[in-house]
């Protein structure tokens, strides 16, 4: 259902926060790992441009461990708490090319999921130096993001 306040073509950008124990390390990783550029910053805060959307990395004693609580997706265990951003195929390559070539450690190795299904997906996990879990994923076929049918087939017309 749609209203006046919510739209697609206007492009709302997305803000989220997240709990970081180490706040220079997390802003270096969003930085140097992701390409993030920086907004406000404050000691205790960063705004980050996160993919066009707003990441705001916050400092705090302990962290949240939601991280710890893994659900099976297809077949492998994801995070229960994550975020992450849904990419092009091209630029999915990309940055996994970029996160290979850097050594970056994968929570869940890039993997084709869904495969044969309208939801076909590539999905890939790693987690900034505060264990905040972060996926990317590009879908074959991206008028399938909302999708409600995953185990469905394909179906040739
Ligand atoms: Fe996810």
């Amino acid at each position: 259902m749609k209203s006046d306040f919510y739209t697609y073509d206007d492009n709302p950008i997305f803000h989220l926060a997240i709990p970081v124990d180490n706040i220079v390390n997390a802003r270096e990783f969003y930085i140097s790992v992701l390409g993030c550029d920086v907004g406000r910053e404050s000691s205790k805060w960063v705004d980050l441009n996160f993919f066009g959307h707003q990441l705001v990395i916050h400092l705090v004693n302990d962290r949240l461990r939601g991280e710890s609580e893994f659900n099976e997706v297809d077949g492998h265990k994801v995070p229960a708490s994550h975020f992450g951003i849904i990419l092009s195929w091209d630029n999915f390559s990309s940055l996994e090319t970029h996160l290979l070539s850097n050594n970056i450690k994968f929570t869940l190795e890039p993997y084709l999921r869904f495969e044969g299904q309208p939801g076909e997906q590539r999905t890939m996990f790693i987690k900034d130096p505060s264990d905040n879990h972060i996926e990317f994923k590009s879908f074959r076929n991206i008028d399938m993001v909302f999708a409600t049918d995953l185990n469905k087939k394909i179906v040739e017309n």
